[in-house]
């Protein structure tokens, strides 16, 4: 089965074609970087703008790259929540659009559980269930996948993401945009313990995160060097601050290994590319014996590749799209289209 996948949640306006769920015969992104970087940050109406002057043009080449008309795929599929909403209205009437059009069935795709799907493409014999740690710009979740449509969020961060809290440090470090992977390039040669961070622990909810504190922590080292007129040495600052964060995310994913007695672990969303994640999730698995997963950096950020493939799975379970199928900004990543 063909599918041909449109994801434009955020800044990247993104079409593929992916066959059976795991095998990507296209895969299109159009990124926006350039332009949301003179701003320090995505500019929502900026987006939509954009995602709406390319969406035509970048499903048009994800068609032809993966030799394909609008006549060989089976089904069309997109990204419907959660995200930006004007960002994702675009991605969801363009995709309506061609549903109807074609008389093709219309898939919709929850963009986190895409995330994991990525993990689809990256490893074919992975399937359900696992656990899955999954960090993006606005989420922080463990999440027990019972199968491919059946999530159960066991941890969640209580207020900031952990790419949030990346991209607001960098900010305040005079990083530019985008700060969670430029900081993460910046910060490889630095001390990572050469700052002290608190880490944060939600008692009586051991799997929970809180990363408010060490964004405010590392906002006060900033202004303290700046009032004392010291000067900051930020590949060390920006090491030490990665290395908590990332200390909180294992911490939690390992004590959630251990309660669920669950062996294979996923990782998802765009902070998975981050190398010291990787690094010690690595690491820490390899001394469980625990099985790691994680998506090739290509995967790691938004693209249409991993919705073309959650999509399969939607399908198998007969998610399909109603007439009145509307874009929704907040969504849990556990509940069913209607
Ligand atoms: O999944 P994603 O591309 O978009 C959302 O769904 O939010 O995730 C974007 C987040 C941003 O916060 C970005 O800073 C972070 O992923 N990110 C990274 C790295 N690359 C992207 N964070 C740490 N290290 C990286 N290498
Ligand atoms: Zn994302």
């Amino acid at each position: 089965m063909k599918i041909i996948s449109i994801e434009s949640s955020c800044d990247e306006t993104a079409a593929a074609v992916v066959e059976d769920g795991r095998k990507v015969l296209s895969n299109v992104i159009s990124s926006q970087v350039e332009e949301h970087k003179i701003y320090g940050g995505v500019v929502p109406e900026i987006a939509s703008r954009r995602h709406s002057e390319n969406i035509s043009a970048v499903v048009k080449k994800a068609l032809e790259d993966a030799d394909c008309t609008y006549d060989s795929v089976d089904a069309i599929a997109v990204t419907y929540a959660p995200g930006l909403i004007g960002a994702l209205l675009v991605g969801v009437n363009f995709a309506k659009g061609l549903s109807f059009a074609t008389g093709k069935p219309l898939i919709p795709v929850h963009h986190l559980r895409s995330h994991i799907a990525a993990n689809y493409i990256s490893h074919p014999d992975l399937e359900p269930p696992f656990l899955a740690l999954v960090v993006s710009g606005g989420h922080s979740h463990i999440i027990n996948v019972k199968s491919y449509t059946e999530f159960e969020i066991i941890g969640r961060t209580r207020d900031d993401a952990a790419g949030e809290c990346l991209d607001k440090a960098a900010r305040a470090m005079g990083v530019p945009y985008p700060g969670g992977a430029n900081l993460d390039k910046l910060a490889k040669d630095g001390n990572a313990s050469a700052y002290k961070f608190p880490h944060p622990r939600i008692d009586g909810s051991p799997l929970d995160f809180s990363f408010s504190g060490l964004k405010t922590s590392v906002i006060n080292i900033i202004h303290n060097a700046n009032q004392k007129g010291e000067t900051i040495n930020i590949p060390d600052l920006g090491a030490s601050y990665i290395s908590a964060v990332v200390g909180c995310l294992t911490e939690n994913l390992m004590k959630a290994a251990e309660l669920t007695g669950q062996k294979k672990i996923v990782v998802a969303g765009g902070v998975s590319a981050n190398s010291v994640l990787r690094r010690e999730l690595s690491s820490l698995c390899k001394k469980r014996q625990l099985e790691l997963y994680m998506p090739e950096l290509s995967l790691c950020g938004d693209n249409a590749a991993m919705v073309g493939s959650q999509a399969f799975y939607e399908y198998q379970a007969g998610h399909i799209a109603k007439e009145n199928l509307n874009a929704i900004a907040s969504l849990g990543i556990d509940k069913n289209p209607e």
